[in-house]
């Protein structure tokens, strides 16, 4: 008996102490923070759980100020200068944290889910040119993409014909699909938008509701696999879901099929020969990356241009591409403006994009930083928190991105496609995509919202990105003279 009350006063000792260290003793001590989180991870995973972890931040930002620790060794930052030091400067040294591995395919690494710095940028260094500006701009690629975007709108306004109105979320993510797959596997790319069998891929990507599995996959990687194996004790079994087959079939037994100009027709092609399972751990991951982001982005942009408050922003986006049918993409600065708006409103990646503090510590926006501890900024809080730099953040305002006024300073904080040399590698393919499908609808049709729309376009967060809450946009195309 005694022995026991010594171990539970032990128990309680060392229990007390640790709240004490990590409330007072701490490195991190002086951040500022709810006691809460000085003290426990859990109300975080609480946060991450219930799908709040980016407001949870956001509102510790409002009342913390832009340097907040969200757990006993995590800091929150919101800052153009924590943005550089962490993503950018000289490679930063700050590499990826455990969480990308979730992002692991076929058990196999890609760029996306590389951690450490020289491992990825070997891995870059594969297909980089891939997706620079110049190469995606060539005509092969671009009236690729244009083709699609054709499609879509002929689609959609027979969508209208029949029904009085479109649910977009569907035709944009398929969009989003036969445009990545386009630039994966061409002449084996998807035609989802019309083709009902490559249509079911796009479902299976887009509708999941696996936000709390992939949490507890993160915390639990052991558990979560004995979970699995005893739910389905055949699991090695199982037939591959739909995308996951398709892409390894290209990878491998039709890989000599795909034009040389596309991703996979680069990574057959190297000397140093990639993996098979590497090359389609990429492919995967490119095909997943780019279709939730670019179909989300454009859906909530759709959305929001067809609001009423928005009939001005149509009609001069309108005015500058009739105006000018022949100008290269990249050279209409309204719809540029429009873009990157929305994409500052409404990123497809409003998370914290977590990396580790190099072992030898940092000191970050006058704090030392010991080793290890996990840092991140989120583009949600960085396009919103500095009202000087983004006045009325809140609201979508296109002409903001014109002034020249704060140009540096916008640009400093616009985190949509991250930074350094992590962002974002499908930049130029994503935002050619959004222009061409913007130009194509607003060249020739109003859009507007359908009175029957009941349904919630509330942003609504997954494991990195996020989504219209309930997935359905109903617009109406009427046809401009
Ligand atoms: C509007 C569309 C898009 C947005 C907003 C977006 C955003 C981002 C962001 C924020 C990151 C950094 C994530 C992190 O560090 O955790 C990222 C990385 C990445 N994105 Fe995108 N993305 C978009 C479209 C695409 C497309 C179309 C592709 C297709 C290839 C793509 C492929 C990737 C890859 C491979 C990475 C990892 C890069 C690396 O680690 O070096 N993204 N993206």
């Amino acid at each position: 008996m005694t022995a026991l009350y010594y171990l539970a006063a032990a128990a309680l000792f060392r229990f007390l102490y640790v709240i004490y260290y990590r409330l007072f003793v701490s490195k991190l001590a002086k951040i500022p923070g709810p006691a809460v989180s000085k003290v426990t991870r859990f109300w975080l995973i609480y946060q991450e759980f219930t799908g709040r972890r980016r407001l949870y931040i956001h509102d510790l930002h409002k009342q913390y100020g832009p340097v907040v620790r969200i757990a006993p060794d995590e800091v929150a930052f919101a800052t153009g200068e924590a943005v550089k030091q962490i993503y950018s400067v000289g490679g930063s040294g700050y590499e990826k944290t455990k969480f990308y591995d979730l992002f692991m395919n076929f058990g196999a690494r890609n760029m996306f889910s590389t951690l450490t710095k020289g491992e990825h940028s070997e891995r870059k260094r594969r297909i980089a040119d891939r997706y620079a500006k110049t190469y995606v701009m060539q005509p092969n690629i671009f009236s690729g993409i244009e083709e699609r975007a054709r499609t879509l709108v002929a689609k959609v306004s027979q969508d209208c014909a029949a029904h009085g109105s479109a649910n977009v979320y569907v035709p944009l993510h398929c969009y989003a699909l036969d445009c990545i797959t386009h630039h994966l596997f061409h002449p084996l790319g998807t035609h989802s938008i019309e083709d009902t069998e490559d249509l079911k891929m796009m479902r299976e990507l887009s509708y999941h509701d696996s936000l709390k599995a992939r949490y507890f996959q993160y915390y639990n990687p052991r558990l979560y696999k004995l979970v699995k194996k005893l739910a389905n004790p055949f699991a090695s079994a199982k037939k591959l879901d739909q995308a996951s087959s398709y892409v390894l079939e290209n990878c491998n037994n039709k890989s000599a099929l795909a034009e040389e100009h596309t991703v996979v027709g680069k990574l057959r092609t190297r000397k140093d020969s990639v993996p098979a399972l590497e090359a389609a751990s990429e492919c995967l991951d490119h095909l997943i990356a780019g279709i939730d982001t670019t179909g989300d982005g454009l859906c909530f942009l759709m959305w929001q241009l067809s609001r009423p408050e928005s009939v001005n922003i149509q009609d001069k986006l309108r005015e500058e591409i009739r105006d000018n049918p022949g100008a290269p993409i990249d050279d209409l600065p309204y719809m540029e403006a429009v873009v990157k708006e929305g994409l500052r409103r409404y990123s497809p990646i409003p998370m914290s994009l977590p990396r580790c503090v190099p072992d030898e510590g940092r000191v970050l926006e006058g704090y030392f930083l010991p080793g290890k501890t996990i840092v991140s900024c989120q583009a949600w809080t960085l396009h919103q928190l500095d009202t000087e730099v983004f006045p009325r953040p809140g609201e979508f305002i296109p002409e903001r991105w014109l002034e020249e006024g704060g140009k540096e300073e916008r640009n400093r904080l616009f985190f949509a496609f991250a930074s350094g040399g992590r962002g974002c590698i499908g930049k130029n393919l994503a935002l050619m995509e959004m222009k061409l499908l913007l130009k194509e609808v607003y060249g020739s049709y109003r859009t507007v919202i359908a009175p029957e729309m009941t349904s919630s376009m509330e942003i609504s967060d997954q494991i990195i990105a996020s989504r219209p809450k309930d997935q359905v946009c109903l617009l109406r195309f009427e046809e401009l003279a």
